[in-house]
C-alpha cells in the first residue's frame, strides 16, 4: 500500500491505474478507523480493481464548539489496518493540499434544505463542510465509485443529492452498520464514553428500533413517537437531540402512502454526541 500526502503524486499512481484500464473507488473517512471503515473498503474492492481510502479530519465539518482538536487520530494504526485489509493508497493530505486558500475563503459547495434539517439544524455549517470536503476529494481522486456508511444517513442521503444535482459520474454506495454484538453502532465517537456510559448507548439503537417497531403498529403521530422515544432515552441518562421518522429517499416527513422510510435519532451521551438509524419498509 502507498500512504500518499500530496494531490500530485497521487494523481501520478493513479493516472497509472488509468493507462492499466484499472477502475478506482474512493472511500473518504476522517482515519480513527474501525471494523465499519474495513467494511466500506472492502464494499469498494468489490466495485473497482484498485481502492483509495482517504484520511483526513475535515476542520470545516466540526462547529467551534466541537470535537476538531480531540478527534481521535490514529494515523500508523490506520495505515497498518488498511495495508492488512489490501488497500492500493492511503491518500492522507496535509489542510494546505485541500484547502489551498485557506479554509476560510473555501469555494463551498452546499445542498441547502436536506443540509439543514436534523443534524444541520443542530451543527450548522456541518454538512457544508462535509460537501465541499467530499467535492474536492472526488476532484482529485476522480473515482468511479465511492463509499459511504449507512451509521450517517443524513450525510449519504446529501452526497448521493449532490452527486445527482452536480452530474458527477461517481456511484454512490452505501455500507450498512456495523455494530457491536449489544447493537452499538460502531463509531470513532464511541471512544468518548466511559464503560458505564457504553452499557447505556446501546439504547439509542433499541429505542431507533422501538420507535419503528410503535409505527408499523399503527402510532402515526409523531409528537407521540417522539416523546416515548425521549423518554426512553433521558432514562438511560442520554440528552435526546431528535427522533424522528422520514422517507428515506428525501428525509421528508412521511404520507399514508410512503414505502420506504427510516427512523433517525441523535443523542449526547456523556462527552459524545451519537447517531443512529433503522431503514424500514412499509409491508404491502
Ligand atoms: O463520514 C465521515 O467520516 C466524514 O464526514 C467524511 C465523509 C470523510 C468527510 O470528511
Amino acid at each position: 500500500m502507498k500512504t500518499i500526502r500530496e494531490t500530485k503524486s497521487l494523481r501520478a499512481e493513479l493516472s497509472g491505474f488509468a493507462q492499466d484500464g484499472e477502475s478506482v473507488a474512493l472511500v473518504p473517512t476522517m482515519g480513527s478507523l474501525h471494523q465499519g471503515h474495513m467494511e466500506l473498503a472492502r464494499l469498494a474492492s468489490e466495485y473497482a480493481e484498485r481502492v483509495v481510502v482517504s484520511v483526513f479530519v475535515n476542520p470545516t465539518q466540526f462547529g467551534p464548539q466541537e470535537d476538531f482538536e480531540n478527534y481521535p487520530r490514529t494515523f500508523d494504526t490506520d495505515r497498518r489496518r488498511l495495508s492488512r485489509a489490501g488497500v492500493d493508497v492511503m491518500f492522507a493530505p496535509t489542510h494546505d493540499e485541500i484547502y489551498p486558500f485557506g479554509a476560510e475563503r473555501m469555494t463551498r459547495v452546499s445542498v441547502p434544505g436536506l443540509s439543514l434539517m436534523l443534524c444541520g439544524e443542530r451543527r450548522p455549517g456541518h454538512f457544508d463542510g462535509v460537501t465541499s470536503v467530499v467535492n474536492r476529494l472526488f476532484n482529485i481522486v476522480r473515482p468511479e465509485v465511492a463509499v459511504f456508511g449507512q451509521k450517517d444517513y443524513q450525510q449519504l442521503v446529501i452526497i448521493r443529492r449532490m452527486v445527482q444535482d452536480l452530474h458527477m459520474p461517481i456511484k454512490i454506495l452505501a455500507s450498512p452498520t456495523q455494530r457491536e454484538k449489544s447493537g452499538l453502532a460502531l463509531s470513532s465517537r464511541n471512544r468518548y464514553l466511559t464503560t458505564d456510559e457504553r452499557d447505556r448507548a446501546v439504547e439509542l439503537y433499541a429505542t431507533v428500533c422501538a420507535c419503528r417497531d410503535q409505527y408499523l403498529a399503527g402510532e402515526r403521530d409523531p409528537a407521540t413517537l417522539e416523546k416515548t422515544g425521549f423518554e426512553r432515552l433521558s432514562r438511560a441518562g442520554f440528552e435526546p437531540d431528535y427522533l424522528t421518522i422520514r422517507k428515506s429517499g428525501d428525509l421528508s416527513l412521511p404520507d399514508d402512502d410512503s414505502s420506504f422510510l427510516v427512523v433517525l435519532a441523535a443523542a449526547q451521551l456523556g462527552k459524545a454526541r451519537l447517531i443512529d438509524n433503522v431503514m424500514f419498509e412499509m409491508p404491502g
